[in-house]
């Protein structure tokens, strides 16, 4: 696939359009392809606890609301100036702006996506090491013999204290983990990407189904559960959880890193853009809320805490991996497909940096994705060890990892988001913004520019800057 070169030709509409470069293979593949990228850690590792810590059900709606009011429209938006620009986020957005006439700098957007997108990276892998580390400890029956000492509980506490201690482990397994990435995004779009995420997407889906329907019918607080996730208690709800809730919307969307403009870039001309963006909208809701549904049965059956942070998934669920039947292996199985959910994932957070570098430079995709993937496996090395070596040094008491996850989630991707909504409302010319979308004058149409215009950037800066304040 040594499609690296674009070639510039001149449109009908006497526009520049890029062609000659790699394309997914069909709608499903993209959708595929960006349902993976939105689907990962962010819904069943996150999600989950960051609704325990936020107090449940209200907590739920406004992060619903989230997604239908902004994330949806700036994915949108997102897909529609990758597939617009044709270039990687950085020459998409300075390509558009140039032809709307407008000033260079919105290329800044462009950069805060991709660099967004490599601290995401560095980090997000360490976690999903965390998951390949617990494949090894449920190869090795750590659940059961935990489930047997009595204190299930307190044994898989212990265990992922002493993981997290063990810089040496943390770093072997995000680098595993890396490699994996890598060796995907080096194969490019339809080798590559799509064939992994075509592998990995049903089994992922199934997987989850099983592990709901053994919450559901074993633990006996499946009621529990689900009035804790969708009955509201809004005085449970603080203002730094809207923000929250805004931030996860963003991140679960895998959005303000460019990845959907990246993905929107390799989009056939055909597709509609509305269609698929809602289809992945709603897949990614849908498996958070199973995650939740999976898990916090769990959580109320064997009274742990639900606001147990980001150890929850990795402290909850072995619990009862150790009790069920068979659960050494179905947890096994549940690490193994949170790692897969993470690799369709990490793959699409490389690619906006190595599509940059091959418009930039050229060159092999392999070289440039290998520089690439090593420089943000070096970054990530920091973050492992900040749970362990590095765990004094901090900075607005926060460690590296967790200062990490706060930039990037509460502060680049908004701002991006925020830049990505004026962009697309206001600075791209209307006919290329309705050609791209091809709703015509549709009320989905207008719907959707007017809450570009007006409601997503006002509601991401207001959340933004009482943040700030
Ligand atoms: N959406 C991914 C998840 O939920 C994470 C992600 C964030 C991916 C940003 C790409 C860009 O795990």
């Amino acid at each position: 696939m040594a499609n690296s070169v674009v070639s510039i030709t001149v449109g009908q509409s006497g526009e520049h359009v890029a062609t000659g470069r790699e394309h997914w293979s069909s709608r499903m593949a993209f959708v595929l392809a960006a349902a993976g990228s939105a689907v990962g850690l962010g819904n069943v590792w996150k999600f989950p606890y960051i609704v325990g810590e936020n107090g449940g059900g209200a907590f739920v709606i406004v992060y619903l609301a989230c997604i239908a009011l902004i994330g949806l429209p700036i994915m949108m938006a997102e897909v529609l100036i990758g597939r617009r620009g044709g270039m990687s986020p950085i020459g998409s957005v300075r390509t558009l702006a140039v032809r709307a006439g407008r000033s260079l700098n919105w290329q800044a957007l462009g950069w805060i996506c991709v660099t967004g997108a490599f601290l995401i990276l560095s980090f997000y892998s360490v976690v999903a090491g965390w998951a390949i580390i617990y494949v090894v400890q449920g190869l090795s029956g750590v659940f059961t013999s935990a489930a047997q000492s009595g204190d299930a509980a307190g044994a898989l506490k212990t265990l992922f204290a002493e993981i997290l201690g063990d810089a040496g482990i943390l770093i072997a397994a995000h680098t595993v983990f890396m490699a994996a990435t890598i060796a995907i995004v080096s194969q490019g779009i339809e080798a590559g990407l799509e064939r992994a995420v075509r592998i990995m997407m049903p089994g992922l889906l199934v997987l989850l189904a099983i592990l709901v329907a053994y919450s559901a019918l074993t633990t006996g607080r499946f009621t529990e559960a689900a009035a804790f996730l969708f009955a509201p208690d809004f005085s449970a709800l603080s203002a730094e959880a809207v923000l929250v809730a805004l931030g996860h919307a963003f991140f679960t969307l895998s959005l303000g890193m460019g990845v959907m403009m990246a993905y929107g870039s390799y989009l056939p001309r055909h597709v509609s853009i509305a269609r698929a963006s809602i289809t992945v909208s709603v897949l990614d809701t849908v498996v958070a809320l199973l995650a939740g549904l999976a898990i916090f049965p769990i959580v109320f059956a064997h009274s742990l805490e639900t606001a147990a942070g980001p150890g929850l998934v990795f402290l909850t669920l072995p619990v009862a991996f150790g009790e069920m039947q068979g659960g050494n292996l179905i947890g096994t199985l549940f690490f193994l497909f949170l790692a897969v959910a993470a690799l369709t994932s990490s793959i699409s957070v490389l690619e906006p940096a190595v599509e940059y570098l091959q418009e930039r430079f050229g060159g092999r995709r392999s070289v440039l994705t290998l520089i690439c993937g090593g420089a943000i496996w070096l970054v990530g090395i920091a973050s492992a060890l900040s749970f362990n070596a590095w765990s004094e040094i901090k900075l607005f008491g926060k460690n590296l990892f967790d200062l990490l996850d706060y930039l990037t989630a509460n502060i680049m991707a908004p701002l991006s988001g925020l830049l990505v909504a004026l962009f697309a409302g206001w600075v791209m010319s209307k006919t290329a913004v309705m050609d791209e979308l091809g709703m015509g004058n549709s009320v989905g149409y207008r719907l959707w520019r007017f809450v570009i215009r007006y409601i997503a950037p006002v509601g991401v800066a207001v959340v933004f800057v009482y943040n700030l304040l």
